[in-house]
């Protein structure tokens, strides 16, 4: 069973059919401390045995490092994988570890060819707004990312932590093949209104962070543990006091994955797959990872399912998390509902 693949979902009404689980790069080349690039190697390759065929990076995932890493085995194996990137942190002008949302037009189009010229490709299959910048109208952006499909270089178009009301503008001048936003048994904010309004137009949501950024896993207590430059340093529920007391609210998911004989991370995918099916909404989490064994971990967790106590013991959770998912919460889709 183990080595069986996985089962499929599709990307919006007309987007292609992937793996009903796809892969976060991110932290291959960024963000989580150090990587091995052959272990990392080796994880493209054993995702796509198990059918994983959705890849997601972005240009700023390493100032456009990762996508250059993951262009090789995009070569490799171009038919057989969707590539997701995304536009929209640009480098700030004065200091190069500092990011800015932008959204114009000339910067779309200078990302779009950076992007294509980095993974070495013809067409970038899915193409995220990652962030969105309030000072543009989301029509002019969606608008020029509608030319990028209609010259080729774009096949569907997504976009990241859009509120409901964003999603619904965007998807009036473009059909919106896909809305990427975390999602997790610690971030259920995208309940309320992006999902209802995911589902009514027929988008696929793609959780990002499934596994909490990796503390749903129990791989680290909290953030201080992880190595400098760590971006999880910074994030105010994985520091001090408040990881002490979420590291507390993984009890109940211990419960369940015992049951199930399962790791932590495979029963916080499980949750998060039959949540969208409790919402009728079609989904393709991203789990990131850099070793070949977690990744077949990750993707057998599509086979769990969990009972009704179960999904009862785990549902007080999201509501018990003390401190914020971002230190800046207008770049995300709650900071602006
Ligand atoms: N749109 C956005 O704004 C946005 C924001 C953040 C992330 N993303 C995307 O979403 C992807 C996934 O999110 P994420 O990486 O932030 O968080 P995640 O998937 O919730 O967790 C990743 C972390 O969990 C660890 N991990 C993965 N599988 C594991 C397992 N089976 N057992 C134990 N530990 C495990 C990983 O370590 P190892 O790598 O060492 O295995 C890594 O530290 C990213 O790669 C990126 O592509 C998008």
């Amino acid at each position: 069973m183990k080595d069986s693949r996985i089962a499929t979902a599709r990307l919006g009404v007309q987007g292609p059919e992937v793996g009903v689980q796809g892969l976060g790069c991110m932290a291959m080349s960024f963000a989580y401390g150090p990587s091995d690039a052959g272990e990392s190697r080796a994880t493209l390759e054993r995702a796509l045995e198990l059918g994983v065929t959705l890849y997601d990076t972005a240009d700023a995932y390493g100032a456009g490092e990762n996508e250059k890493f993951l262009a090789p085995f995009f070569k490799a194996h171009r038919d057989e994988v969707v590539i997701a990137t995304k536009f929209g942190l640009a480098i700030h002008p004065d200091d190069p570890t500092k990011r800015i949302i932008r959204n114009d037009t000339p910067y779309i189009r200078q990302c779009v060819e950076a992007s294509l010229k980095r993974l070495d490709v013809e067409a970038i299959d899915l193409y995220y707004m990652h962030r969105r910048d309030v000072d543009v109208p989301l029509e002019e952006t969606v608008a020029v990312m509608a030319e990028l499909v209609r010259e080729g270089k774009v096949k569907h178009l997504g976009l990241s932590e859009v509120t409901a009301t964003e999603l619904r503008a965007a998807h009036a001048v473009h059909p919106i093949a896909a809305v990427q936003s975390e999602w997790s048994l610690f971030s259920r904010d995208i309940e309320t209104h992006v999902v209802p309004a995911a589902r009514e137009l027929g988008v696929t949501l793609v959780p990002y962070s499934p596994l909490g950024r990796g503390f749903l896993t129990g791989s680290f207590a909290k953030a201080e543990d992880l190595t400098a430059g760590d971006f999880r340093r910074q994030q105010p529920r994985y520091t001090g006091e408040n990881a002490v007391a979420n590291a507390a609210l993984l009890d109940p998911i211990r419960t369940v994955a015992e049951a199930h004989g399962a790791a932590l991370g495979q029963i916080a995918l499980a949750w998060v797959q039959q949540r969208a099916s409790v919402h009728g909404l079609p989904i393709v989490p991203i789990p990131g990872t850099r070793k070949p064994a977690r990744v077949e971990e990750n993707a057998a967790a599509t086979r769990i399912v969990l009972g009704e106590e179960e999904l009862a013991l785990l549902e007080p959770i999201a509501a018990k998390v003390s401190g914020n998912r971002y230190t800046d919460m207008s770049f995300t889709s709650a900071g602006r509902e």
